[in-house]
């Protein structure tokens, strides 16, 4: 087996409590941005974009999480918790999508396997440069505040993305079976 292919077969992702520092520069997290870029993309419309959380931007990131948390009703303890979550990682990239309704080619639901291809391709990219990854979303990408501050027209924050360096090996959660997916096709006169 291909060595790469190994590696790939031992993505897992590792949350932010098990990363540390150094996360990857941004020349790294444009690397991996290009590989995003090689995900099959019908019509070439890239229908998402990878938005890094500048270092100084983790306060003001911080303040929307609290404003996402007062106003879903959560107590000051929760509030708190909230807001600590936007320093999580070393290195923190949202995960923008922008589905088109009207490309007649190319419905939404492939446009939303793209945008799910370039993020299985980004994390992989920053596994096999030795990075632990973790895609964390919750109701909060959805609150106006959140949206308003990472997306333009018609975009919607899907998710962010912590990376860092692991502290620990990830731990598999499931023994993948190909053979609960993959199946000869038996239909009709088959
Ligand atoms: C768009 C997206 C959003 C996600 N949001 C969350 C989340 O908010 N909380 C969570 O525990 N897992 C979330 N996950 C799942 C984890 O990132 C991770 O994929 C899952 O725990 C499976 O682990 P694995 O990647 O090691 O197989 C999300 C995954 C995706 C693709």
């Amino acid at each position: 087996m291909p060595v790469t292919l190994r590696r790939l077969l031992e993505r897992h992702s590792i949350g932010p409590r098990w990363m540390t520092a150094p996360g990857p520069t941004l020349a790294q997290l444009r690397l991996a941005t290009r590989a995003a870029l090689r995900a099959p993309d019908h019509g070439r419309l890239v229908p998402w974009r990878a938005v890094v959380v500048p270092d100084g931007g983790r306060e003001v990131l911080a303040d929307l999480f609290a404003r996402f948390a007062r106003d879903a009703g959560k107590t000051d303890e929760d509030v708190a918790i909230e807001r600590e979550r936007a320093f999580n990682g070393p290195a923190l990239v949202a995960w923008v999508v922008r589905i088109d309704d009207d490309v007649a080619e190319v419905p939404a639901h492939e446009q939303w396997m793209c945008a799910g291809g370039a993020l299985a391709n980004f994390l992989n990219a920053l596994h096999l440069m030795g990075f632990g990854a973790k895609t964390l979303s919750g109701r909060k990408c959805r609150h106006p505040a959140l949206t308003q501050a990472f997306c333009r027209e018609r975009e919607q924050l899907v998710a962010f993305v912590c990376i860092g360096t692991p502290t620990r090996k990830p731990t598999p959660r499931v023994v993948d079976d190909a053979d609960e997916v993959f199946s000869l096709w038996r239909g009709p006169g088959l």
